[in-house]
């Protein structure tokens, strides 16, 4: 007898088996955001479940913008795809899209019928350092879902802003919370009922505090990413602090959602600031290990701490598995402390390079 284990038997739930009313050609135009986590995604197993549960802001500006132009063809095997960013043909990225293709091909089978023909572009600067899997992913994700509603119209937004999320998912973890915001969970996890390893969903409740969170992006290393996130979540297999770490990312995952409803800014730098150094703390202990932070990203942490203490204003920072540092801090200090970072922390980043973005709202159709 086979059983289907529980994940997959709720990965049922996103299998398309209506008869599709097929349209020859579709032309999908979608734009989603990255996002920074503040619990941290770092650990997975097959097909991209979470070793534990994350929370992020979705970002407003950092996007990536993606049109699909789906033709209709004979059934084959595998879909049929050519991808162009800025215009330019991208052999290079076929490989991740061919497995992402046969991953999501049980769920939207329709996909074996068509042509697809990619144009992606980013908004923020390709060699920025910003992870742009989680945008891209999220992207395409949206624009597949476009053609299913047109295949099926009879779908609700809710269960297409789902399926997005599982979807881009499985192209890559970080992705299932780019589609919504301002502030998404991803993983199971008791504190949010409706919380699932396999789709991310909005934190509701949170307080007004967080909102029109800013975020500042300062480029301290704007290279190739040292580390591909797909090697650094192996690293937590048979890491020896790795079942620690998975309880600690519970733990704060639970902080965190009563931080975000009762808009305790105090706990929420100490638990985010934490939270980006257990990461590094990870890959420092891994084998083999990791130094991603720059000698610029510690004179940046050092000088957010005396910031902090001379002036009392809240902004807290984050790290994600590379150099560059995230500065989150509430609107209503904005220009105080877009002007510290114009005069202290400038000389600390890659050509003097930052972006300010803030929280958003996730997809949007172009
Ligand atoms: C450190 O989502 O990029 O940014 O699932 O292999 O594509 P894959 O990994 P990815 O990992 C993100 C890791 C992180 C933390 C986070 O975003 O939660």
């Amino acid at each position: 007898m086979y059983y289907l284990c529980p994940l997959m038997k709720d990965s049922q739930f996103f299998v398309f088996n209506n008869s599709p009313e097929w349209v020859e050609t579709y032309r999908a135009q979608r734009s989603a955001p990255s996002n920074i986590a503040l619990v941290k995604y770092w650990g997975k197993e097959d097909p991209q479940i979470p070793k534990n549960p994350s929370v992020s802001f979705t970002l407003d500006q950092c996007r990536t913008h993606t049109q699909v132009n789906f033709q209709k063809q004979n059934k084959h095997e595998e879909v049929p795809f050519e991808i162009y960013f800025d215009g330019v043909p991208k052999p290079e990225f076929k490989p991740k899209l061919q497995s992402f293709f046969k991953r999501i091909l049980p769920y939207v089978s329709y996909l074996s019928e068509y042509n697809l023909h990619i144009e992606t572009h980013n908004t923020f600067p390709h060699s920025s350092g910003i992870a742009s899997s989680a945008s891209a992913m999220a992207a395409l994700a949206a624009c597949i879902m476009d053609l299913e509603m047109q295949l099926d119209p009879s779908q609700s937004l809710d269960y297409s802003l789902q399926k997005t999320s599982f979807l881009a998912r499985l192209g890559s973890g970080s992705a299932a919370r780019s589609v919504q915001g301002p502030i998404v969970g991803w993983g199971q996890h008791p504190k949010t009922p409706k919380s699932s390893d396999l789709y991310g969903v909005t934190i509701d409740n949170t307080h007004a505090a967080f909102n029109n969170y800013c975020v500042a992006i300062l480029l301290v290393d704007q290279g190739q990413k040292a580390v591909s996130s797909t090697l650094g979540h192996c690293l937590m297999e048979g890491h020896p602090f790795a079942s620690q770490r998975f309880d600690q990312a519970r733990d704060h995952y639970a902080q965190l959602i009563d931080i975000l409803s009762q808009g305790d800014l105090e706990r929420f730098i100490k638990l985010v600031e934490k939270e980006a150094l257990c990461l590094h703390a990870m890959m420092l202990t891994s084998d083999p290990q990791f130094v991603l932070m720059k000698p610029n990203t510690l004179q940046i942490l050092q000088s957010v701490w005396e910031y902090r203490k001379n002036t009392g204003n809240l902004v807290a920072f984050t790290l994600d598995a590379g150099a560059n540092v995230h500065l989150l801090y509430p609107d209503n200090i904005r220009k105080a402390v877009q002007s510290f970072i114009e005069s202290e922390l400038t000389p600390f980043c890659q050509n003097g390079a930052f972006i300010h973005d803030r929280v958003g709202v996730g997809l949007k159709k172009m």
